[in-house]
C-alpha cells in the first residue's frame, strides 16, 4: 500500500515536471500503456481473493484515475501554452488594410507537370491517365509481377479491404506503370505517351511521403532500341533543366517490366558545396545522382497489353515529379509540398499566367 502511494506520488510529480507534450506522452505510455506499471497493477487484481480485491481494487483504480487525470490536465495545459505562444508569434493585425489582391499560386508540382507535358508534346507524346485506385492485375501482374513476385513486397502497398467484382485485390497504385498496360489495351500501337499522376506508398520521412507524384513515359513502335531511350531522356532533361551540358550515365538495373533495365544517373557539379546538375559527373568537384528507372518494355508486358512483341518494341521510364521539382527549384523537404502552408506556396509557387512554353522557356519563375 505504502509502495502504491509512493509510486503514485512519483508519477504525479513527474507529470507536473514534464515540459513537453512528448514527455507527458512518454509518461503515459510507461504508466497506462500495455506494458505500463498501472496496467500491471490492474492485472494483479485477477489473482486476488474476492476479499483482497474488494479492498485493493478501489485503491488501484484510484491511482489509475489520478494518473489519467493528471496526464490529461498537463497535456491540456502544455497544448494551451503552445497555442498561446503561436498566437502571440503569428498575430494578424485585423485593423491593417486588407492586402491589395490576395492571390493564389500554382504549386511547383503542377508547374513541373505542365513543363513535362510541354516538353514531351514537342517530341510527339500525348498525355495519358489511369486510375489512382487500381487493381493488382494492372499494378503488378500485367507488369510481369505475378502474385509470388518478391518485387511486390518492396512496394509498401496500401491495399483496400475489399476486392472488386472480378475478385481482384484493390489498392492505391504504387507507380504510374499500370498506365502503360491500360494505354496499350485501350489504344494499341504505335504509342508515344507520358502519364503523370499521384502514386502511393506506405513510407514517410524527409524525402518520402505516402503520396507522391511520378511521370511515366512509354513509346511503342517498330524497331525501337536503347538509343531512342537515351536520346529521349537526354533531350527531355536538357529542356527541363535548361542546360546543354546535362550528361547521362546508364547503369544496368532490374525492373520486372523492362528488359534490359537501366537506372539513369545525371552528372552534377559542386558549386559552393551545392550540387548543380550539369557537367561531366566525374572528378573531384562532381559526381552522379540517381534520377530515374527505365528500360526496354519486357516482351511479356507487351503481350499483356494485347500486342505482338515480335512486331512491336518499346521503351519506358518512370521518374519522381516531386524530385524533379526539388532539383530544379531548390526545395529540400518533400513534406512541405503537402502541408498547404500559404507562406511556402507564396515563396515557391508560380504565377498562374506563367504558362511554360518551349519558346518562352519552361523554367521562368513567377
Ligand atoms: N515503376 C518504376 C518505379 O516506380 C519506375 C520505372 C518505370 C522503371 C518504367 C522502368 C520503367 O520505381
Amino acid at each position: 500500500m505504502q509502495e502504491l502511494e509512493t509510486q503514485k506520488a512519483e508519477a504525479l510529480a513527474a507529470i507536473a515536471a514534464a515540459e513537453t507534450v512528448d514527455a507527458v506522452e512518454a509518461i503515459r505510455v510507461a504508466a497506462l500503456g500495455k506494458q505500463g506499471w498501472v496496467s500491471a497493477l490492474l492485472k494483479t487484481l485477477g489473482g486476488m481473493t474476492p476479499e483482497q480485491r474488494q479492498s485493493e481494487g478501489p485503491k488501484i483504480h484510484a491511482v489509475r484515475e489520478a494518473v489519467t487525470a493528471a496526464i490529461a490536465d498537463r497535456k491540456a495545459g502544455l497544448e494551451a501554452a503552445a497555442l498561446e505562444a503561436r498566437l502571440a508569434a503569428e498575430r494578424v493585425d485585423l485593423t491593417l488594410p486588407a492586402p491589395e489582391a490576395p492571390k493564389g499560386s500554382v504549386h511547383p508540382v503542377s508547374q513541373v507537370m505542365d513543363e513535362l507535358a510541354e516538353i514531351f508534346a514537342d517530341m510527339g507524346f500525348a498525355v495519358a491517365t489511369g486510375p489512382e485506385i487500381e487493381d493488382d492485375w494492372h499494378n503488378f501482374t500485367a507488369l510481369n509481377m505475378p502474385e509470388t513476385h518478391p518485387a511486390r513486397a518492396m512496394h509498401d502497398t496500401f491495399y483496400f479491404p475489399e476486392m472488386d467484382g472480378e475478385g481482384r485485390e484493390m489498392l492505391l497504385r504504387t507507380h504510374t506503370s499500370p498506365v502503360q498496360v491500360r494505354t496499350m489495351l485501350a489504344e494499341g500501337a504505335p504509342l508515344r505517351i507520358i502519364a503523370p499522376g499521384r502514386v502511393y506508398r506506405s513510407d514517410s520521412d524527409a524525402t518520402h511521403t505516402p503520396m507522391f507524384h511520378q511521370v511515366e513515359g512509354l513509346v511503342i513502335d517498330k524497331g525501337i532500341h536503347l538509343g531512342h531511350l537515351k536520346w529521349t531522356l537526354e533531350t527531355f532533361l536538357k529542356a527541363f533543366f535548361e542546360r546543354e551540358d546535362i550528361v547521362l550515365r546508364l547503369r544496368p538495373s532490374y525492373f520486372p517490366f523492362t528488359e534490359p533495365s537501366v537506372e539513369v544517373d545525371v552528372g552534377f557539379t559542386l558549386v559552393d558545396g551545392k550540387r548543380v546538375l550539369g557537367g561531366s559527373g566525374n572528378g573531384q568537384d562532381g559526381g552522379w545522382m540517381e534520377l530515374l528507372g527505365s528500360g526496354m518494355v519486357n516482351r511479356r508486358v507487351i503481350e499483356m497489353g494485347g500486342l505482338d512483341p515480335d512486331e512491336w518494341q518499346g521503351f519506358a521510364f518512370g521518374v519522381g515529379v516531386d524530385r524533379l521539382a526539388m532539383l530544379k527549384y531548390g526545395m529540400d523537404d518533400l513534406r512541405a509540398f503537402f502541408d498547404g502552408d500559404a507562406r511556402w506556396l507564396q515563396h515557391y509557387g508560380f504565377n498562374a499566367l506563367d504558362v511554360p512554353t518551349l519558346s518562352g522557356g519552361v523554367g521562368v519563375r513567377a
